[in-house]
Formats: C-alpha cells, sequence, structure tokens
C-alpha cells in the first residue's frame, strides 16, 4: 500500500507528479503529498483523503520546481491527518516511504534524545530525522542514506529529495516493490511501472536490499552490500486504463462487464488453436512430478484457490491445501517434497503471499505463480508465472480478476489431470468447450442487473446478510460475502450450507436475508434441504439457481434470480457475476464509494 513517485524532469514537475499518483491512487487513499526543490529550497504541499483534494490545494497554492516526490497514503502508523501525511521532512531531507519501519519507536526515541523534534506519528519521520543527523554529522547525501538504511528494520520502498540538490534522487528498496525509469535528461522512481507509464517505458526494478542514486542523466544501483550493480532495463508497455470508465459509472461496473471478453481471451491463451486440449506455452510444467499441491493467497485471490481445490482433487485426483498467506508465512508448515506451491495474486505485490512464496522457494519442488501484473515481485520470483490476462483492474473490488484467475485455474486442473491420467482426451476437450460456454453465459448472467439492482433495494436496508453454498459454491457464498461487506459496509457471512445447522442458523429471523448460491449439480437437493431449514425459520431466501432449479425449489422463497444453466464444473465462474452485481448494486443503493471503499487499498504490500 501507499503509491511513491519521484521525478527529476526539465518540466515543472508538480502536475506531472499529480497525474502518476491518480495511478497510484489504488494503493491508498487517505492523504496525498508532494514536495518540489525550487532553486534549492524544498517546498512540500499535502492534503487528507482523494487526490483531488492536493489537486485543489496546488491549484490555490501552487508549487514549483523540476525535481519532486510524491505519495499517496494508505495509513499505518498515526491517523488520516494532514500532518502525518507524506512527504515527511526535516530542514534539509524530504522522503516518502511506502511499507512499516518496524523498529521507529526505539530509533525515534534515539532520535529524540540528541534532540530532534518530531511532528508526525508516523514511523516515516524517523527515517527523514536519521538521514538528516548525518547531514549535520557531515556525511554525504549517500553516506547519510546508507547509514539510514542500515538502522532501518521492516519493509520499506523509500524516495529521498534533499535541500539543495536540484539533480539528486536516492531510492532504496527492501520488502515493497519499486520501479526506476529511465528517460531522455529525465530520471523516475515508481512504486510500479504503471505509475511512470506515461513518462516512460524504460523500466528496471530493485531488487532486495538495492538501492539508487539517480541524476537526470544517469542512475547507479548498488546492492544491499553497497557494491555497484547493474539491474536490467525492460520494455515495459505498462497498460493505461486509467483514464476511461467507458459509459460506466464506476471502474468496477466497466471490469464486471469486461468478464466475458477478458475470459475468452484468458482461455485463449491456454488452449490450442482448435480449442480442445490445454496448452501452456513456455511453461514446462509435469504433474506426475507432484504429489500435493500447496495454494496460498489472500482474500478473493485465497477464494480462487478454494474453489480450484474442489477442481484439483475432484478432476485431477490430487490433494491441495489451500492457505491464507498471512497465517502459512508464520506457521512455518513443513513443505513435502514433490510439492507444487502455487501462490495467486492479482497484484504480484502483496506483502504476505511474496513472503509465503519466499519461504516456500528452497523446499517446494516447484513455485508456480497466477498473476495479472507479469512484471510484478511475485511473478519474477517464481519458476513459472501464469498471467491471467485481465487488464488492468482499478475497482478496489476485485471481479475480473476473479474470473480470469478461476479460468486459468481451470486450465491447469485439465493439464494436470490429463497428464496424471484422470481423464482422456475426449473428456478434457468436453470440459474445455464446457468453459467456452462460460462467456457467453456470462453476458446473460449481466443482464440480470435490472432485476439485480431492484433486488437490492431491500437488501440495502438490512444489517446483516448470509451467503450459502456446497461443493465448489461454498467459497462463492465465501466471496459474495467478502465483496458485499467490503464495498456496501454491510455485515454479511459466507457458510457452507451444511454448516449452518452447527450454529449459524441462530441468526436466522425475517430480517436476514439468506442468499443461497445452488446451480443443479449433484448437491442441488442437499442445498434444497438447507434453504428449507432456514425458511423454516422464517428467514427470506434469494434462491440464484437456473431454471431446472428455480422449477423444483421456488416454493416460499422470497427472490429468485434465474441463471444460464451451465455444467457444474464451470458454474462457480459464472456464479461470481450475481455476486458481484448484488454487491455492487447494494453498494450503489447505500451511496457507497464503490471503487475505493473505506480503509481499503488495491495493492496490500504491508503485512
Ligand atoms: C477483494 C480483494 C482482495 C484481494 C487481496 C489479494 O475484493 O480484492 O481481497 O483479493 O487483497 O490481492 P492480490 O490478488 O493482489 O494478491
Amino acid at each position: 500500500m501507499c503509491g511513491i513517485v519521484g521525478i527529476l524532469g526539465e518540466h515543472e514537475v508538480a502536475p506531472i507528479i499529480l497525474d502518476a499518483l491518480k495511478r497510484l491512487e489504488y494503493r491508498g487513499y487517505d492523504s496525498a503529498g508532494i514536495a518540489t526543490l525550487h532553486e534549492g529550497t524544498l517546498g512540500r504541499r499535502r492534503a487528507t483523503g482523494k487526490l483531488i483534494n492536493l489537486s485543489d490545494l496546488l491549484v490555490e497554492d501552487p508549487i514549483r520546481g523540476k525535481s519532486g516526490i510524491g505519495h499517496t497514503r494508505w495509513a499505518t502508523h498515526g491517523a488520516a491527518t494532514v500532518v502525518n501525511a507524506h512527504p515527511h521532512r526535516t530542514a534539509r531531507v524530504a522522503v516518502v516511504h511506502n511499507g512499516i519501519i518496524e523498529n521507529f519507536r526505539a530509533l525515534r526515541q534515539g532520535l529524540e534524545e540528541k534532540g530532534a523534534v518530531f511532528e508526525t506519528e508516523t514511523d516515516t519521520e524517523t527515517v527523514a530525522h536519521l538521514t538528516e543527523m548525518g547531514l549535520r554529522d557531515g556525511k554525504t547525501p549517500l553516506d547519510a542514506v546508507k547509514e539510514t538504511l542500515a538502522q532501518l528494520e521492516g519493509a520499506f520502498a523509500l524516495c529521498f529529495l534533499f535541500e539543495g540538490e536540484e539533480d539528486l534522487m536516492i531510492a532504496a528498496r527492501r520488502g515493497s516493490p519499486l520501479a526506476i525509469g529511465y528517460g531522455t535528461g529525465e530520471m523516475y522512481v515508481g512504486s510500479d511501472a504503471l505509475a511512470l507509464a506515461p513518462l516512460t517505458h524504460r523500466i528496471s526494478y530493485l531488487e532486495e536490499g538495492d538501492f539508487a542514486v539517480l541524476s537526470r542523466t544517469s542512475v547507479q544501483v548498488y546492492d544491499a552490500d553497497g557494491a555497484p550493480v547493474e539491474r536490467e532495463i525492460r520494455y515495459v508497455q505498462a497498460e493505461n486504463s486509467f483514464a476511461e470508465k467507458g459509459n460506466h459509472k464506476h471502474f468496477m461496473a466497466k471490469e464486471m462487464h469486461e468478464q466475458p471478453s477478458v475470459m475468452a481471451y484468458a482461455l485463449n491463451n491456454y488452449t490450442t488453436p482448435d480449442g480442445l486440449k490445454v496448452e501452456i506455452s513456455g511453461v514446462d510444467l509435469d504433474f506426475t512430478r507432484y504429489d500435493r499441491v500447496t495454494m496460498v493467497a489472500c482474500g478473493t485471490a485465497y477464494l480462487a484457490a478454494h474453489v480450484a481445490k474442489y477442481w484439483f482433487e475432484q478432476v485431477a485426483r490430487l490433494p491441495v491445501e489451500i492457505e491464507v498467506a498471512s497465517e502459512f508465512r508464520y506457521r512455518e508448515p513443513p513443505i513435502a517434497p514433490r510439492t507444487l506451491a502455487v501462490f495467486i495474486s492479482q497484484s504480484g505485490e502483496t506483502a504476505d503471499t511474496l513472503a509465503a512464496l519466499r519461504y516456500c522457494r528452497d523446499k517446494a519442488e516447484t513455485i508456480l505463480s497466477i498473476i495479472n501484473v507479469p512484471t510484478s515481485t511475485i511473478a519474477r520470483e517464481s519458476d513459472h508465472a501464469l498471467p491471467i490476462f485481465a487488464g488492468v483492474e482499478i475497482g478496489v473490488a476485485s471481479t475480473k480478476a476473479f474470473t480470469c484467475q478461476l479460468t486459468v485455474l481451470a486450465a491447469v486442473t485439465l493439464l494436470a489431470a490429463r497428464q496424471r491420467g484422470e481423464i482422456d482426451s475426449d473428456r478434457e476437450a468436453e470440459l474445455l468447450a464446457q468453459l467456452g460456454t462460460v462467456p457467453g453465459a456470462m453476458v446473460d448472467a449481466l443482464a440480470l442487473e435490472p432485476q439485480i439492482s431492484s433486488i437490492c433495494w431491500d437488501l440495502s436496508k438490512a444489517s446483516d446478510i448470509l451467503f450459502l453454498g456446497r461443493g465448489a459454491m461454498y467459497p462463492l457464498a465465501l466471496e459474495g460475502a467478502l465483496k458485499l461487506k467490503e464495498i456496501s459496509y454491510i455485515h454479511a457471512e459466507g457458510y457452507a450450507s451444511g454448516e449452518l445447522k452447527h450454529g449459524p442458523i441462530a441468526l436466522i429471523d425475517e430480517t436476514v436475508p439468506v442468499v443461497v448460491m445452488a446451480p443443479t449439480d449433484a448437491l442441488f437437493e442437499k442445498s434444497v434441504s438447507n434453504m428449507q431449514e432456514v425458511m423454516a425459520r422464517g428467514g427470506k431466501v434469494l434462491l440464484i439457481s437456473d431454471a431446472e432449479g428455480l422449477a423444483s425449489a421456488s416454493d416460499g422463497i422470497w427472490k429468485s434470480l434465474r441463471m444460464p444453466k451451465v455444467d457444474p464444473f464451470v458454474a462457480p465462474i459464472l456464479y461470481a457475476l450475481p455476486a458481484q452485481l448484488l454487491a455492487y448494486h447494494t453498494a450503489t443503493t447505500k451511496g457507497t464509494d464503490v471503487d475505493q471503499p473505506r480503509n481499503l487499498a488495491k495493492s496490500v504490500t504491508v503485512e
């Protein structure tokens, strides 16, 4: 979380930094700020809330300079106030930071004892004071930064600007990602290539422990030991679809509606041209080498793993453990030989998922990641990285990335099943054909939007909502609840339908809507029984099923949504859409900020 940008430019940088921050706002929107150097003097402007507030401030109170750093904040230490907003500064140093300085309290105490006066509650201000102390002791900016870095514990990406040093910027990376952009007579620093997309396509990524000294015409990178190193400069054509929501009111709406096309595209990328066989070009995955799979991820990506567990175990007969990364990384689980470790992440930068990957590095047989950003740290640190081809996802609530993650996981399931002799080529072609029907069925599901919107009028008045599902629809119930919570702020829980009577059924009364996700499959009758148990206690059921399911089980239900009939194997992908649409329309009915819900950020780069 938190977005960083730095520019040593040829033009006034404030508007350019502001524009780059717009592309980083998905990383946090508690406050934003900018510091520049003009005629050798540091200046700074900061504002709380969305970037637009900083933009307004810069109109009222412009700031000049051709060197500058900027930041969008997701608050960790200290409330979202102007004082706590980055950049933080002392007399001669301004710094922006993404991450957490874990030993900042001890460092702060030491600095205060030496006379430093702190203005903020943040961990970052410590970094500015440490560097300032070094400068006061007569050190060069580089030596002062080196000495500072040596004292820091935790994860960080930092970018420094120094009073009187118009042609100098220092950037450092430990734990949090940082990219260097190469221009002509200009140099850039950004949390990701996307921030720098309109400025340059020539990007290098700092590695763990690296720091870099930038001027307008040169970049020197040093590794963690302080030795000069070369980092590959790549041509990165980061997609820049930020400006456009198309005809949609929100990015989330646009991204939900993109699902038929991006899913078809993703599937296409993992099949032979005749569509009969899974083909993962350039990746040599051999599932006969693995006895088990461990899948690790966070949030919605974890729920994609949860669906995949059902697929892998049922279709490929391969045991799968699924783990939320924040628990996995500290539990230090033994990793059996012949384990395939799979890490799923839209951003490819989630701190816990990355740490889990590093834990598995020398233990698992193979590290496979499923990512949306091919240049991300998780992709770069994997043996194989499979892109999901969802395109840039801006809405904080993940939608198209989820369905594309599922698509890739379904393809990998079929590959595993074929290689392990669990399915023959006819069955593979048949299941691929079923996957091929989903984009069309998604179009039909999206057409339910007006009906969903009217149901959401009632849902928006509820204070608690339950989602139920069985089998591979259980993770979908969890996803429906997660999506609803995060953007509508209504309390929601997902349960395995059969688990309801072991406790949660006590919650049921006429004020608690219960969303039952039940396509007609082998478990349908069992889901119906659980639904009856809810209705017998006065519960209001919204049944999401196909025509056949609704025909047999509609008696006594409150509302229904008629989904297209698809093969049970692919139903979890399709049923993501009503889950998303219910959350979206409930949120818009309530008037919440759908694309940037409170307290959240798109890329969670702190643990
Ligand atoms: C929920 C959501 C989050 C992310 C999670 C992991 O809608 O978007 O739960 O899925 O933060 O993020 P990535 O996939 O970037 O690792």
